[in-house]
């Protein structure tokens, strides 16, 4: 079994990946300075779920001395999960220096206290958003990469290029998943998104309007071209993607020769409107969401999508939910998180 530092543990995908390594057996500790969660109402649901009571560190990555101390507390860290960063699109293009600060110095320390303490394996969260605006899609890891349409895009471009160097220096096994639109919650709906900084991916602001927090939303863009004007995503269910960073976990940790570096898309290889995103709620909460179509925003593509061929074939995974699996549970997580 492996001892593993998630950072960012009591974030949204993080939480939900640690309670999928702690319901396989392995070990965790957690690194989470609270910017975008709630820290104690997050590891009591982890707790409700898996009957562990994980240690968050309350440590902002960009301090090197408070991070590299983390490491000296425990023997033995085999994998570090690195999920914290900051990952709105809109903020980044307005706070493109607090971005690259965060994101990219975070990383820096991050890896300078792995490779002083001998850690083995390190999994890097990245974005589709390296892509930029793709001239084929479906995207595969080889698909060359675009400019990025925004600074926190970017960020994860300079991250990914910071990876490639390191591990030309290093032992250090890595892999970068570039996820596409995670959404949905846990299986138990004890657990879901739940971001402390005002939630901007579709599905929460979805949700978040049809229970009335917001008295309406907006589709940015309703003249792309695309088969109803609105934007292109891959949806992935937060369970899906839980999944296959225990499996990343364990191909780097089989892998024989050590300083590999192997990138993954994560997605479901199906594109959704935003417009069909939509239609998709409105049919599993038999409600109509209040919605205007307004003008594009800055920083989006039109249209991306996975090919996940390479995560099939390497990790074995494959995912098994889709857009109304995704609108179910995240409804449920919003009425459940709303009566408490
Ligand atoms: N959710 C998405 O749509 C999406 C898509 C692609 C990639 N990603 C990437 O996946 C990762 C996790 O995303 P998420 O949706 O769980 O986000 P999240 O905001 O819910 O979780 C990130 C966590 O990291 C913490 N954090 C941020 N900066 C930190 C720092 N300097 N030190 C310590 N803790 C810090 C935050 O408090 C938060 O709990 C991020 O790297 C994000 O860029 C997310």
């Amino acid at each position: 079994m492996s001892k593993v530092l998630v950072t960012g543990g009591c974030g949204y995908i993080g939480s939900h990946t640690v309670i999928d390594l702690l319901e396989q057996g392995h070990e965790v500790i957690s690194i989470d300075n609270g910017i975008n969660s709630e820290i104690d109402p997050t590891i009591d649901r982890i707790f409700q779920i898996t009957g562990s009571k994980i240690i968050n560190h309350k440590v902002d990555l960009c301090d090197f001395e408070d991070t590299n101390s983390v490491f000296d507390l425990y023997k033995n860290i085999d994998t570090i999960i690195h999920f914290a960063a900051l990952k709105s699109v809109g903020d980044s293009v307005t706070d493109p220096l607090g971005y690259f600060h965060n994101n990219v110095t975070g990383l820096i320390n991050l890896l300078k206290a792995a490779e002083a303490h001998g850690v083995s394996s390190f999994i890097f969260s990245s974005s589709c958003t390296v892509y930029g605006e793709a001239d084929v899609i479906p995207v595969t890891e080889t698909t060359v990469w675009k400019p990025a349409a925004s600074p926190y895009g970017r960020s994860k471009q300079i991250c990914e290029l910071i990876l490639e160097d390191f591990n030309k220096a290093s032992q250090m096994n890595i892999a970068a998943l570039r996820y596409f639109n995670p959404a949905g919650a846990h299986d138990s709906i004890k657990i879901g998104e739940s971001p402390s900084q005002k939630a901007q991916n579709l599905v929460p602001v979805i949700t978040e309007t049809a229970i009335g927090k917001r008295a309406s939303m907006t589709v940015f863009g309703q003249n792309y071209d695309t088969r109803d004007g609105s934007c292109i995503r891959d949806y992935i269910h937060i369970m899906d993607l839980a999944d296959a960073h225990t499996k990343a976990m364990i191909f780097l940790q089989k892998h024989t020769s050590r300083g590999i570096l192997e990138v993954f898309n994560l997605g479901t290889g199906n594109g959704v409107t935003v417009l069909e995103a939509i239609s998709a709620f409105e049919e599993v909460s038999k409600s109509k969401l209040n919605y205007i179509l307004g003008e594009p925003r800055e920083g989006d593509v039109v249209s991306i999508y996975a090919d996940y061929k390479k995560a099939e074939m390497l990790l074995q995974w494959n995912p098994k939910r889709g857009i109304k699996d995704i609108m179910d549970s995240a409804w449920k997580w919003e009425l459940a998180r709303n009566k408490k």
